[in-house]
């Protein structure tokens, strides 16, 4: 059986900055592209997002997020596996975020890292603002409206995984009493049959008497993928291996990006903001020029020089781009000066250029016909919108709002 069988989720979401560079993919996008065939996966434009930063000129989300879709599916996210999706579409992420807000004490959000870092290193801005206050919050309710058993993100995003992983455990604790608790979580027990009850007991006591996060873990598993048991049951049965409230909102678990460093053509790590990238459908003879004149290591004045690989920043591409043996030869040439700077480059821009002359054949039918973007991103937002619904109708009845 497939992982995503199982019903393994999966779901992250990416701010619309317009066009992605080569750091962008390396650093997000290409796992994504692997997960989407393991996992059901979940991937969303965070378009509310970019506006707790930038609320004061928004003309540009609607070209950003559509360029960066094109990116997407150029980097190979598959709209027929991987279901895609604008925040903005799916507005019950809007009414978890409120509900949450009932529940969430201030001083948790003051107390994100990037709050206060984001406020300093963005004065120009004025971010005192309560929606950016509320970003951890609104990135909580993006993740547990879908349920998740994983989120893929960068280290950036672990502390807000991390509040989000709270907050969960709050409003399970606050919201999901229900009279009875125990006496059906036992009913749900038995309704698994025989030898899957007895694993469950047996798992359910090894994480209660000794913390034991590997049989949790395979509880969950088990529960999950247990086809003949209702909603209802199974959220009790997954708040009963950890205490007496049901799990109307699972916590999620990060799962880390190893991101490799790429340098810009600067050798600083590649960001807009320094204006050293190489865009993901960058025309080929630019990106070929950009890594001509990319910098090297600085002690290697002249051809006759050696220089050192390891303060090199074309080097760091050859780990991304290269096999072991071309590496080998590139480190050996630079320490020796046997080769020169553009002979190093030479199979690099090879592998680069070929990279990026896939992504923009891949990329051309949607440029060519804007219109496809557009119809994927309805159906993927409306797939998305049922799995939100489901969620949403559990949360208003266990807030004991209406639900009809
Ligand atoms: N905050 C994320 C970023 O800036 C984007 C994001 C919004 C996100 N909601 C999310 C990522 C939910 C993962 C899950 O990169
Ligand atoms: Fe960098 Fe290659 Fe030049 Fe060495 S030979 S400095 S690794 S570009």
């Amino acid at each position: 059986m497939s992982a995503s069988l199982q019903g393994k989720r999966v779901l992250s979401g990416m701010r619309p900055t317009g066009q992605l560079h080569l750091g962008n993919y390396h650093g997000a996008l290409k796992s994504w592209v692997d997960l989407q065939y393991q996992y059901e996966c979940y991937f969303f434009v965070a378009d509310w997002h970019a506006l707790t930063t930038d609320y004061a000129d928004t003309s540009r989300l609607p070209v950003n997020t559509h360029e960066m879709v094109i990116d997407w599916l150029a980097a190979g996210l598959n709209p027929g596996v991987a279901t895609i999706f604008v925040q903005s579409q799916v507005i019950e992420h809007a009414e978890l975020h409120l509900l949450l807000s009932m529940i969430t004490p201030v001083s948790w959000l003051e107390r994100v890292p990037t709050y206060k870092d984001q406020q300093q290193q963005l004065r120009e801005k004025d971010l005192a603002t309560y929606g950016f206050l509320g970003y951890p919050l609104l990135q909580s309710a993006d993740i547990l409206i879908y349920r998740p058993t994983y989120v893929p993100v960068g280290e950036d995003q672990v502390a807000h995984v991390e509040i989000t992983r709270e907050i969960a455990r709050r409003f399970n604790h606050l919201c999901g009493q229900e009279p009875e608790f125990e006496s059906k979580a036992e009913r749900a027990i038995k309704s698994l049959g025989g030898r899957n009850a007895t694993l469950y007991r047996q798992l359910r006591r090894q994480f209660q008497e000794s913390g034991d996060a590997a049989a949790l873990e395979r509880a969950r598993e088990m529960i999950r993928s247990h086809t003949h048991i209702t909603v209802a049951d199974r959220e009790r049965l997954l708040g009963y291996l950890e205490g007496s409230s049901v799990a109307i909102l699972p916590e999620p678990q990060v799962l880390l990006t190893k991101a490799p460093r790429v340098p810009g053509t600067d050798g600083r790590k590649m960001s807009k903001s320094y204006g050293n990238t190489i865009g993901l459908r960058e025309d080929p003879d630019s990106v070929a020029q950009k890594l001509r004149t990319m910098q090297t290591d600085p002690a290697r004045v002249r051809r006759t020089d050696p220089g050192d690989p390891d303060k090199c920043p074309v080097f760091d591409l050859h780990r991304i781009y290269s096999d072991e043996a071309t590496q080998a030869w590139a480190a050996n040439g630079c320490r020796t000066a046997s080769i020169g700077c553009l002979d190093c480059k030479k199979p690099l821009i090879e592998r680069v250029v070929a990279e990026v002359t896939a992504m923009r054949r891949r990329a051309q039918e949607f440029v060519e016909n804007g219109e496809l973007i557009r119809t994927i991103l309805a159906e993927g937002s409306e797939k998305a919108r049922d799995a939100a619904r489901t969620t949403m109708d559990e949360v208003r009845r266990a807030m004991h709002l209406r639900t009809d």
